[in-house]
């Protein structure tokens, strides 16, 4: 009962706070992943207790005047999050990050970092935070944080001023969601659906293409086109105890690859047994999707700062192995909503030297050693011991990973049952 109560609640349209998708327009629609549309109620701020925020990466190649290094690589990183704490206060925050990193993964100059937060209490209640506009589309949010601090986003524009004349006017064209066009997946499977577990994690957009004008000073005005575009959110109470990511959909010698790698101590009902350490993979190549999850594979990795190590093999006997390096000194502190607010608890940098080489379900090599000096990394959370790196396995529960392998299976079902109705009815 304690599992069919929140599957009906799903059948029967939706969880309280979790609003139904919008319609999609049709050219987008094929990429547009579950959960595009906001968990946050339209009108009112956030319930106590709960945040959701987005995260949008560019990754350029743009040579600014009287730059040493021509070939540089330019990564600006928006993050957008509102979060209402348990005594009720709500914070609306915009941070945004540059850094620059040359041709062998190196960063270039220290990275920049803006940021603006707009908070309201309950006893004096302003405007909600964030304003969500309807859209024929997914997501579209906008807010004024002070007089000189903006965003908007829409699934087909970003704009955002920030303090310190930093400001973004982007258009987007997102080309991969995650899985592959027209069989758009949950990054963490149906039961991201419910809250069950914490943190919610979305990819929105694997792949895409962005141009545009971003301003990030001491940098003068850049424009750029074609530049590589990735967008992801989380939602739910609080981040993971401990996690790392990689990110990278900027490999010089295959333009149609995009590799993202999650990994963290997240919490579980109490019953479940509170924590379970899960790690992901997800790889598009051109238009074919390898999903590495934690109810589908073996995974394991050995991960500190400078270093990112993954093994993994599906149940199809499709295979990975991942490494990634940087720089000990390199990176930037970001601030990420924990339970008691915004705090520095993760740690990213655009310069990860990856590698990534992937087998097909018949052992033939599909990448081999595939390379990027522009992979986003990160650690987060508490835990992180100084040259001290963290070793371990996949392990979901086995009740989560029974269930959230029913889609797959009732799928199967019921082409069966079709297949033989459509037999009956034609003979
Ligand atoms: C709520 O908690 C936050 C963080 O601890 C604090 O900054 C804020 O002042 C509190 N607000 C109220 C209304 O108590
Ligand atoms: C922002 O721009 C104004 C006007 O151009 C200038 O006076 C100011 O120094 C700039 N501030 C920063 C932090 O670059
Ligand atoms: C992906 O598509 C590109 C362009 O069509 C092609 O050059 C490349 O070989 C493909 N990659 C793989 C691994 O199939």
């Amino acid at each position: 009962m304690l599992l069919l109560a929140p599957l009906l609640l799903v059948l029967l349209g939706g969880v309280h706070g979790l609003p139904l998708p919008p319609p999609l327009a049709p050219s987008l629609a094929s990429i547009t992943p579950p959960h595009s549309w906001s968990h946050l109620p339209r009108s009112s701020p956030p319930p106590p207790g709960f945040f959701e925020g987005w995260y949008y990466r560019v990754t350029a190649d743009v040579a600014t005047p009287a730059d040493p290094w021509p070939s540089a690589s330019h990564t600006f990183a928006l993050i957008v999050s509102c979060q209402t704490l348990k005594n009720g206060t709500t914070v609306a925050a915009i941070q945004a990050a540059h850094a620059v990193a040359n041709r062998v993964g190196c960063e270039i100059g220290t990275p920049s970092y803006a940021f603006a937060e707009v908070s309201s209490s309950p006893s004096s209640p302003s405007s909600p935070p964030l304003r969500f506009e309807s859209s024929p589309t997914s997501l579209a949010l906008s807010s004024v944080l002070s007089p000189t601090s903006r965003f908007s986003i829409t699934p087909t524009s970003l704009s955002a001023t920030l303090p310190g004349n930093v400001s973004f006017s982007l258009s987007l064209s997102p080309s991969a969601g995650w899985g592959a066009p027209g069989a758009q997946r949950s990054t963490a499977g149906w039961l991201s659906r419910l809250p069950l577990a914490d943190p919610q994690w979305q990819v929105l957009a694997a792949d895409g293409r962005c141009e545009g004008r971003v301003t990030f000073p001491p940098l003068p005005p850049v424009e750029f086109k074609g530049a590589r575009l990735y967008e992801e959110k989380n939602w739910g109470r609080r981040f993971p105890r401990r996690w790392f990511w990689m990110q990278c959909n900027s490999f010089p010698a295959e333009a149609g690859l995009t590799l993202t790698v999650g990994g963290g101590e997240r919490e579980i009902p109490r019953l479940l047994g509170g924590t379970e350490n899960l790690g992901l993979i997800g790889i598009h190549l051109n238009s074919t999707f390898y999903e590495f999850a934690p109810w589908s594979s073996q995974l394991s990795w050995e991960v500190e700062w400078g270093s990112w190590k993954l093994w993994a093999k599906n149940d199809e006997g499709e295979a990975v192995i991942i490494s990634a390096r940087c720089g000990q000194d390199q990176g930037q502190a970001l601030q990420v909503p924990m339970e008691g607010g915004l705090e520095w608890a993760c740690r990213d940098a655009y310069c990860g030297r990856v590698e990534v080489s992937l087998w097909d379900r018949a052992g033939e090599i599909v990448l081999d050693k595939a390379e990027s000096t522009t992979c986003g990394v990160e650690i987060g959370g508490g835990g992180w011991a100084p040259g001290e790196s963290w070793a371990a396995e996949s392990r979901m529960n086995w009740l989560l990973k029974f269930v959230v392998k029913w889609p797959g299976k009732i799928g199967r079902w019921a082409a069966r049952v079709r297949r033989r109705a459509t037999r009956v009815l034609t003979t």
